[in-house]
């Protein structure tokens, strides 16, 4: 039940820091090791490369993750989108696994793939927010989120729920596979400061909902910008905004503006730039000049450690591979605000159906 909240998408979004603790809880144990059933972690250990299959926002997760196994675990990690994986399936490696990502467990696209992994014989993993779907059934192991019912179509929760599950699979992994990468990051730790710096996050709604309406009250199009994780995270935040506000948006990578994107800027364009990383931060605050120059409209989130005065969204420090936790936060708000100020249905967006099972 959605009790007092408008929307089930913004009770979903509150629950996330209750979610992330649930995860906690459930995957690791009281010294903060992974709880990881032995025979995936065994056959997880055995392979040489990741495939991580999904559409949608489960496949901007699985981007974000393919960076996390890629450190934690040192395993070669591919993300591809099902629905082309299935029918122009790349040359795979020798040892493959298969990780689904899906909220519903039951997207089509997904499916077809695992039904032709099944026939070629390899070892897949479901990770999913519904118990008994037919993802779940149908792979060789399956890994619950716990993140409660997920109502409203826009995916929130189910996002950061899939990133934290599968942080602490790659630190199980590393563990097995005695990468120091994994044996010095304390999991346990690190997502617990995630959940408190997001609990204050989704507190800040009305400094989010002044930014929507100050920057995206009626707007067209718009952009996020951000290199590396907060790419991931771009490419997530412009889906949201288009899924329910119905505003034309665009993730992409802060370099990639001057190879022909930033002739879309015009004078007022929203530009939302994400910043989290020291080594680029520099370079994405030289790409918010250029688009300034070019009359952008620009809303910056940073992290503490980079952020200059004029940030309009801040937090503080957490382990930079984490960081995609907390910058979605305030774009799931930007999305969620800008909808409900347009006066559109937000748990309903036009021609969407929560789990999309046909190809
Ligand atoms: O249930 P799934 O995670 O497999 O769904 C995949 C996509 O259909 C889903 O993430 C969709 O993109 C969301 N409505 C986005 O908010």
């Amino acid at each position: 039940e959605k009790g007092t909240y408008p929307f089930y998408m913004l009770k979903e979004i509150d629950e996330q820091p209750a979610v992330m603790r649930t995860l906690l809880q459930k995957y690791l144990d009281d010294a903060g090791k992974p709880k990881i059933e032995t025979d995936l972690l065994k056959a997880l250990n055995q392979a040489d490369r990741l495939y991580i299959l999904a559409a949608g926002t489960s496949y901007n997760a699985g981007l974000v993750a393919k960076s996390i196994f890629e450190k934690l675990a040192n395993i070669p990690t591919e993300v591809q989108l099902a629905s082309e994986f299935g029918y122009n399936t790349p040359l795979l490696s020798k040892k493959p696994f298969f990780l689904f990502l899906s909220q519903s467990g039951e997207t089509a696209d997904s499916r077809q793939v695992l039904v032709k992994v099944n026939q070629w014989g390899y070892p897949s993993l479901t990770i999913t927010n519904s118990e008994g779907s037919t993802l779940s059934r149908e792979a060789t192991y399956t890994m619950l989120l716990d993140a409660g019912p997920e109502i409203a179509v826009a995916s929130t929760k189910a996002y950061t729920a899939q990133i934290a599950l599968q942080t602490i699979l790659a630190k199980a992994l590393g563990d097995v596979r005695q990468q120091t990468t994994a044996t010095d990051f304390d999991v346990k730790g690190q997502l617990s400061i995630v959940a408190n710096e997001m609990q204050s996050l989704v507190d800040e709604k009305e400094l989010i909902n002044s930014l929507a309406k100050n920057y995206l009250a009626t707007t067209r199009n718009a952009f996020y910008i951000g290199r590396g994780y907060d790419f991931a995270v771009s490419l997530e935040a412009a889906l949201k905004l288009k899924e329910i506000s119905y505003v034309q948006a665009e993730g992409f990578a802060g370099a990639e503006l001057k190879h022909g994107t930033i002739s879309l800027i015009e004078d007022g364009t929203p530009v939302m730039a994400i910043i989290t990383d020291k080594r680029v931060a520099s370079h994405t605050r030289g790409n918010i000049q250029e688009v300034k120059a070019r009359g952008a409209h620009v809303l910056t989130i940073a992290m503490d450690s980079v952020a200059q005065p004029e940030d309009n969204i801040t937090f503080s420090d957490v382990d930079p591979m984490l960081t995609p936790l907390l910058t979605v936060v305030p774009a799931q708000l930007l999305a969620y605000y800008t909808s409900l100020n347009r006066g559109y249905d937000v748990d309903k967006p036009r021609n969407l159906a929560k789990a999309v099972t046909v190809e």
